[in-house]
This record gives C-alpha cells, structure tokens and sequence, in this order.
C-alpha cells in the first residue's frame, strides 16, 4: 500500500524550483509552483535526464536535455498525453513535504 514519505521540508525548495529526492530506490522530481507542491517521477523516459532540473513554467516542466515537456498535474507527456510518467500525490505536514508512493 503507498504510504506517504517526508522527502524535504518547506524551506528546502524555493517558488519555481525543483529537486531531486528519493524513496527507497525510487527517485522523483520535486516542485513547487504557485505555492503548490508537485512529485513526478525524475527520469526523463526519452533519454534518461534527471527532470527536476528541468525549465518549469505553468504547471509544465521541459526537460533539460532535449526539451519533453511533461505536466506536472499527472505526469503526462504534453505533446502526447496517451504516454504518462509517474505522478504522487503530495501533502504538506508543518514543515515536512511528503509524498505517496
Ligand atoms: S532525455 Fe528528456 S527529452 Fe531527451
């Protein structure tokens, strides 16, 4: 059963940013924009570039590499919404960020 994991606390990421964090072996994309908190899977399924350093605007994150964009919302390809990545959901707990995988 996905359970909810602190993977960074508030001040660790900034309006806009994004990081890299991981459960057990899993790693996932963490980002916060509009003062709301987004976790996709980190691992770009082109090429295998990390996403969370990846361009983020408006809700989409472009990868660094050679420029997928995927949505944060459900982690779907945005040029090709039929193939998805992994998306968590997230919660804020005082000032821990948490994910469920
Ligand atoms: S590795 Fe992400 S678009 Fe190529």
């Amino acid at each position: 059963m996905a359970e909810f994991h602190t993977v960074a606390r508030t001040s660790d990421l900034g309006e806009g940013e994004g990081m890299t964090v991981a459960v057990g072996t899993k790693l996932i994309a963490l980002f916060r924009e509009g003062g709301r908190y987004f976790a996709i899977d980190d691992m770009c399924p082109h090429m295998g570039s990390s996403l969370s350093g990846g361009y983020l605007e408006n809700g989409i994150v472009t990868c660094p590499w050679h420029a997928w964009r995927f949505r944060l919302a459900d982690g779907a390809w945005a040029d090709n919404p039929r193939i998805k990545i992994g998306c968590y959901p997230v919660r804020v707990e005082g000032e821990d960020i948490q994910v469920q995988v």
